[in-house]
């Protein structure tokens, strides 16, 4: 790992990062970047919810030139919040802890599918998961440890109708969980327009991602800034990815997963936590003031960057 690094963190044990959603896109970058500059004792955890999907990445991953760390695949569907507290406990028993967690999965919508219908999935897959990350990766976060979800510059609360602020400013992470729920039962009773909810469910989902970031950092902060720490969502820009490809049809200003990965590899390798960082939404290594946006126009379609 680079000089410096995680620094605080157990001076002579192998370091351990986990990504979600891994085995392809930006996360299999986030790996492929992680297996570079982490050391050979090192161990990466490419996950996903396909056993095959995950296996074929860490065999790939593993034979590329630059990789340096260990690379395993493991199964982490992370729609089951189980399977998730349950990993974090193994990891804990078997390692101590773990150094670098990166919450990046999604569920990939088209432009043609109702977004209703998939509404479900996708508050699963980035919400829930997000929820469950904090809560089962949060505490086992080893000093000098990096925690990142991956949400987009859609997460600023000013993308939100303004009589839905209350709901995220300033909230707790359950209040934040209470949130991201009602939104997913006004879905379903159909009254999410009237009560001010975008039909796209990426703006809500990205928000509630940011605000459970500042939800947990509001209160470890001063702990984790005292042992080197980090917490902080991250906005990627706009990745060239299977997720993002049916949504745009200009691709020339699109990073490759590569090219996204590494100012997020960069955060996540700082020398040091940055306290101006800490719990924001950072893009390019600057955080977004949280109240900036606007609510998207529904006929635009609103899935990244
Ligand atoms: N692409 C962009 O322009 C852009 C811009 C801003 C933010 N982002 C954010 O960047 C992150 C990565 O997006 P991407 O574009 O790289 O997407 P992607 O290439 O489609 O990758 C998404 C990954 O999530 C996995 N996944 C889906 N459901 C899962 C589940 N239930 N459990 C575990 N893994 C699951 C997928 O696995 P399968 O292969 O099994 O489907 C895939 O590995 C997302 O949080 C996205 O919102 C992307």
């Amino acid at each position: 790992m680079d000089a410096g690094v995680l620094s605080v963190a157990c001076m002579n044990a192998s370091r351990i990062a986990l990504v979600t959603g891994a085995n392809q896109g930006l996360g299999r970058a986030l790996v492929e970047g992680l297996a570079a500059r982490m050391n050979r004792d090192d161990l990466v955890l490419l996950t996903g919810r396909s056993h095959q999907r995950v296996t074929d990445a860490a065999r790939e991953v593993t034979q590329l030139p630059g990789t340096r760390a260990r690379v395993e695949g493991r199964v982490l569907d992370v729609t089951g919040t189980d399977a998730i507290v349950h990993l974090a406990e193994d990891l804990q028993a078997r390692y101590g802890g773990i150094d670098v967690v990166v919450s990046n999965a999604v569920a990939r919508l088209l432009p043609e599918e109702s977004q209703a219908e998939r509404a479900d999935e996708f508050i699963d897959v980035s919400n829930t998961a997000t929820h469950g990350i904090l809560r089962s990766f949060g505490p086992v976060l080893r000093p000098g440890g990096r925690l990142i979800v991956v949400a987009s510059s859609l997460g600023t609360l000013g993308h939100l109708d303004p009589r839905l602020h209350h709901l995220f400013d300033g909230a707790s992470l359950d209040q934040v969980e209470y949130a991201v729920e009602s939104w997913r039962s006004a879905v379903h009773n159909n009254t999410a327009a009237e009560a001010g909810w975008p039909r796209w469910l990426n703006v809500p989902s990205k928000v509630a991602q940011v605000a459970a970031i500042r939800a947990v950092a509001a209160e470890r902060r001063e702990h984790d800034l005292a042992m080197d720490t980090l917490i902080a969502a991250v906005c990627p820009g706009m990745v060239d990815t299977a997720t993002s490809r049916p949504w745009f049809s200009d691709y020339s200003q699109a990073q490759s997963p590569a090219a996204a990965a590494g100012a997020v590899l960069d955060l996540i390798f700082a020398e040091h936590a940055d306290p101006a960082l800490y719990g924001e939404l950072v893009r390019f290594g600057k955080a977004l003031p949280w109240h900036d946006g606007t609510p998207p126009v529904e006929q635009d379609r609103m899935l990244t960057p």
